[in-house]
């Protein structure tokens, strides 16, 4: 009776759908991408391996993967008439807004149609969807302080050439220490996918129509960008920014949220799926302590996030509600860490989710007997209604 709505995936199932791509246990907090749990790949793979795990189903061989880093090179750059919207947009545009423009914009150098007819051309528009989205992050960072777009180096790999493109200077060359890579390369694989969350379902629903795999994605960006959402990265650093700031007690904060005070939850808590724990946010946990050990750098932020994590997870109000860190509670450490600006952080969230937005997309189109999503609904309006002359409304 609250005409909530299910998600007819088209086989006549309500609320579900059908995928191969992530397996998720939310009791056992179990992350597997094709099978393989997310602590391995954490441990052994790297982000463009394990992107193309979850695009194609499985590792590459090392011809595969030679095959795809070379795509993914030749795709590095975007076509330099895109490079004019960038002046267009208002200085205050928030990079989600371009980046979803702007992966909607690739189509507009395609073919008229589009149409992907062969396994050679999916992996050609993958391999550009996921190196042009970088550049396109870079390029709106370096747009919004006035400075020239960066282009991308050929002899740097996936997440060290984002780097570049964001923090080379015209007067010099950024060079990312082993410790900083490490930790960009960790946290896109750990978002690479993650079963049928907001976002990928957004893209799923659009590709259920048969829509291009870019706008398809471009969807997907705008559906992440909620605060509930991949805009909860964000979120929580202005939430222990704002504690810093105000020298609030992390417990008087807590409490304040257990009050739902102006509605105000804890940012970077809570699952719908994880009812234990995110295995994401202990992985990376432990990643922020190295990259600080390693870099020698400290961060209030941390020390206040932990804290925070500490007393709620000893409340009950949390533990009766099931709600713990998730995968946006430590992972805004570490992009600050990287000297990744702020309003960036939802956007690094969306280069790493692209290669799950991608395999998502396949798995809509690939299916022979594949219909249009139409989500059913429960009716709670008014009934029997009619017209009646303006004078006696
Ligand atoms: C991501 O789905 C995915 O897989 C997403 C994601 C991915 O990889 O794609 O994992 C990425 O989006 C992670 C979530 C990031 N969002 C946040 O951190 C924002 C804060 N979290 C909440 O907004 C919330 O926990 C959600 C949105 C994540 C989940 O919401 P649910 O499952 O709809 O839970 P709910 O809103 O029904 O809450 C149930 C109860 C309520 O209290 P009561 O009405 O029972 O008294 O728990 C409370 C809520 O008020 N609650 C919180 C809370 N989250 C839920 N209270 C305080 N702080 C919170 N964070």
């Amino acid at each position: 009776d609250t005409g909530y709505i299910t998600l007819d995936d088209g086989y006549g199932n309500t609320g579900s759908c059908k995928s191969k791509i992530t397996y998720i246990d939310g009791d056992a907090g179990v992350l597997r991408y094709r099978g393989i749990p997310i602590e391995e790949l954490a441990e052994k793979s790297t982000f463009i391996e394990s992107a193309y795990l979850v695009i194609f189903g499985k590792l590459p061989t090392v011809e595969e993967r030679d095959r795809f880093a070379g795509l993914l090179m030749e795709n590095a750059m975007i076509d330099e008439g895109m490079k004019k919207h960038f002046e267009a947009f208002p200085p205050s545009t928030h990079p989600m807004a371009i980046t979803s423009a702007m992966v909607n914009l690739i189509s507009g150098y395609e073919p008229e149609d589009m149409i992907i007819n062969s396994e050679q051309e999916f992996e050609e528009a993958a391999a550009k969807l996921m190196s042009k989205v970088r550049t396109i992050a870079a390029a709106s960072y370096k747009a919004s302080i006035g400075e020239p777009i960066v282009y991308p180096r050929y002899d740097l790999r996936y997440a060290e050439n984002f780097l570049h493109m964001m923090f080379t200077k015209p007067y010099k060359a950024y060079e990312p220490t082993p410790a900083v890579s490490r930790a960009l390369n960790l946290f896109l694989l750990l978002h690479a996918d993650h079963e049928q969350n907001c976002s990928t379902s957004t893209v799923r629903m659009v590709a259920s129509s048969q829509a291009n795999i870019f706008a398809s994605c471009s969807a997907g960006v705008n559906a992440l960008w909620g605060p509930r959402h991949g805009g909860a990265n964000q979120a929580v650093i202005e939430m222990l920014e704002q504690i810093r700031d105000s020298d609030m007690d992390v417990k008087e904060y807590v409490r304040k949220v257990k009050n739902k005070e102006d509605g105000i939850k804890l940012m970077g808590f809570g699952h719908r799926v994880y009812r234990n724990f995110d295995p994401r946010s202990k992985i990376l946990r432990k990643a922020a302590d190295e990259m600080f050990d390693e870099l020698e750098m400290t961060d209030p932020l941390l020390d206040i996030a932990q804290e925070l994590a500490d007393v709620a997870l000893s409340d009950d109000y949390f533990v009766e509600r099931k709600l713990y860190p998730n995968v946006d509670f430590y992972s805004g450490m570490i992009l600050r860490a990287m000297g990744i600006p702020l309003n960036m952080f939802t956007v690094m969230f969306a280069i790493g989710r692209m290669p799950g937005w991608i395999a998502n997309w396949k798995e809509i189109n690939d299916d022979p007997k594949g219909r249009i999503y139409r989500p059913r609904q429960v009716y709670v309006g008014p009934t029997d209604q009619h017209w009646v002359l303006r004078e006696e409304r």
